[in-house]
């Protein structure tokens, strides 16, 4: 496996040929009928949009249906080779592919897009700041950026922890995912970091695997989904 990769993209590399079977059901098939929803509100037919570590190309299907053109960017090659046999040639010419780190994306051209999708991403990254400035660059002014990301004091998560660490002691390494999905940001701090990279924050939906919705009134969702719109004075 290449080391020179981003840490995020290494760790997929190993999970790519699965990564699509999982959104057949369960918790992952509930994600994506909510970003579903939410795409409906902003992509428009003939937008173009980019899909920052777009995995194994399941929601760059949605922008598509949608009728969106798609930049579909990730530092996985496994990922995105199993998007690219996966889409084979269904929506050729609106779909382009690019592996990169998504914090340095020299490829994507400035102000060039109507919307940003970057789902489940932004927690595997050293420089998130880098993330949201790449975003701001890409955007014109006024597109949409829709994000996901783990908040802090999630409850689902903070119970994987701690089996994590309890089988950890046995040997059994339970959701290896956490040894590189590290970073976690209060609701307030991601508005704030939104806010400095020059966002205006539209809505931000709470999702969880596992909790009833009615709780989650009280508890942190596992997820937030965060639809924010680039302001016009970048
Ligand atoms: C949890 S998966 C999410 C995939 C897809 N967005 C989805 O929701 O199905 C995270 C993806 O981000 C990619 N990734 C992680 N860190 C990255 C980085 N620094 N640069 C580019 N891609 C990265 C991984 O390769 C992986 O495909």
């Amino acid at each position: 496996m290449p080391s020179g990769l981003p840490r995020g993209a290494r760790f997929h590399e190993e999970i790519a040929a699965g990564w699509t079977a999982g959104y057949a059901r369960g918790a992952f098939a509930r994600r994506l009928e909510l970003i579903r929803v939410i795409l409906t509100r902003h992509v428009r037919p003939g937008d173009s949009w980019v899909d920052l570590g777009c995995g194994s190309g399941v929601l760059c299907r949605e922008l598509l249906a949608l009728g969106a053109s798609v930049v579909a960017v990730d530092g996985s090659p496994r990922m995105l080779s199993q998007a690219q046999e996966r889409m084979g040639s269904e929506y050729a010419g609106r779909v382009s592919w690019i592996q990169s780190d998504v914090q340095s994306i020299d490829a994507v051209k400035n102000g060039a897009f109507d919307g940003v999708l970057c789902s489940s991403v932004i927690e595997y990254l050293d420089r998130p700041d880098a993330l949201l400035k790449e975003v701001a660059r890409i955007l014109r002014p006024g597109g949409v950026l829709v994000i996901s990301l783990p908040p802090t004091l999630s409850v689902v998560r903070a119970l994987q922890k701690g089996i994590r660490a309890f089988m950890s002691m046995f040997g059994n390494a339970k959701f290896a995912y956490l040894s590189v999905s590290r970073l976690e940001i209060s609701p307030r701090a991601i508005d704030r970091l939104l806010q400095e990279a020059g966002f205006l924050v539209i809505r931000s939906t709470k999702y969880d695997p596992v909790l009833p919705r009615a709780l989650l009134r009280l508890v942190r969702p596992a997820l937030l989904v965060v639809e924010a719109r680039k302001l016009n004075r970048l």
